[in-house]
């Protein structure tokens, strides 16, 4: 088969023949459709990630068509349509992950290929309001957002939100579900472009981080503070997020894509604060999250999609951080 192979950090995927997978008993083999990008997969390319091993094929995100079952898999998931939870070895409940749990897409070979073979209980019937494409932009994104959001944050219906650099495939899809249950969200880009399709979506309101005096702006047109902040830049600008918080209010961060952060003891124990560092989540997580997306109908946004072969210029796009919305490869 063919598939974007990684074999040397430092340098792109390329394009290529490679062995089309066996699979074991209780695994699938699902003839990918569409499979979508994480920054995940840009780090391990550049050689930022831990435990990096070559070859392998990347991608934690699919959506395909399952084409053959390994021994004792229910024969009725013979041709279904599904979504694949990229989070392996962390079923249920817990307040973390086993120490197993790993992430598809390395060490195990990912979805940027024709086919890849998964434990059946890592797939999950795709909603059937989405096309491959959108449902690819899912899993990985909405999983971690979805756990942010409600498991960690436990948002409702009515809070202010705060989402930092909405662009972000992960805060964008938090974005959207937090709009979907109601709550009243504001955002913060480095780009206004981003900013006006976050308001398109339903966010009320938002600003450039990149200008002097941001947080005060944000105050500003929010018109008070904020109830749940969720973040994955960290780096100088996270301090900001303790005078834009409410009392007892809750920041969640996922990602630390600006590097380390300070945080002054008083303002966070003065204002009762409650951070939380939050990571994927687990397979029920990854249920109520397509329950969630079924019953709103909501439709994940593409940025843009491109042909497998050329997804090499698909990573370099993403590099360039001008998205809005998932990148999503086809075959
Ligand atoms: N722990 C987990 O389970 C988990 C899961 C997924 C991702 N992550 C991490 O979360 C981060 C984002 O991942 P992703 O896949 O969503 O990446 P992505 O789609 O490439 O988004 C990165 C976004 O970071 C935003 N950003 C950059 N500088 C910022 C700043 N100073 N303040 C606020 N926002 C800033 C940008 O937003 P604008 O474009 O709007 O400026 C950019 O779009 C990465 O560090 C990733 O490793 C962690």
């Amino acid at each position: 088969m063919k598939a974007l192979l990684f074999e040397t950090p430092g340098e792109n995927v390329s394009y290529q023949e490679v062995n089309k997978p066996e699979i074991s008993a209780g695994q699938v083999l699902v003839k990918i459709q569409a499979a979508a990008l994480n920054h995940r997969d840009i780090y391990i390319t550049q050689g930022m990630y831990p435990g990096i091993v070559t070859p392998i094929i990347l991608g934690s995100d699919g959506s395909g068509d399952i084409v053959e079952l390994g021994k004792d898999v229910d024969p009725n998931w013979l041709n279904q349509a599904v979504i694949i939870n990229p989070g392996i070895g962390w079923d249920t409940g817990g307040l973390v992950q086993p120490k197993n749990y790993r992430i598809l897409g390395m060490p195990e070979n990912g979805c940027f290929a024709e086919y890849v073979a998964i434990d059946v209980k890592q797939v999950h019937p795709k909603p059937a309001h989405l096309s491959y494409q959108q449902a690819a932009g899912m899993p990985l994104a909405g999983l971690t957002a979805y756990r942010a959001l409600f498991s960690r944050a436990n948002i409702k219906k009515g809070e202010r939100i705060l989402i930092s650099g909405v662009g972000g495939g992960v805060a964008l899809t938090a974005c959207q579900f937090a709009i979907a249950l109601g709550a009243e969200v504001f955002v913060t880009s480095g780009s206004e472009t981003k900013i006006e399709k976050a308001k398109a979506l339903g966010a009320k309101g938002g600003v450039n981080y990149k200008e002097d005096g941001w947080h005060k702006n944000l105050k500003a047109i929010a018109g008070g503070d904020f109830d749940v902040i969720i973040d994955s830049a960290g780096g100088d600008g996270f301090k900001y997020f303790l005078d834009l918080a409410n009392m007892g209010g809750r920041i969640v961060f996922y990602g630390g894509t600006r590097g380390n952060f300070k945080v002054n003891p008083q303002k966070m124990f003065w204002k009762q604060l409650s951070m939380y560092g939050s990571t994927m989540g687990n397979n029920e997580e990854f249920t109520k999250m397509l329950a969630f997306i079924n019953n709103t109908n909501m439709i994940p946004v593409v940025d843009s999609l491109w042909e497998m072969k050329n997804g090499a210029d698909a990573f370099e796009y993403m590099n360039q951080g001008k998205q809005f919305g998932k990148i999503v490869l086809y075959n």
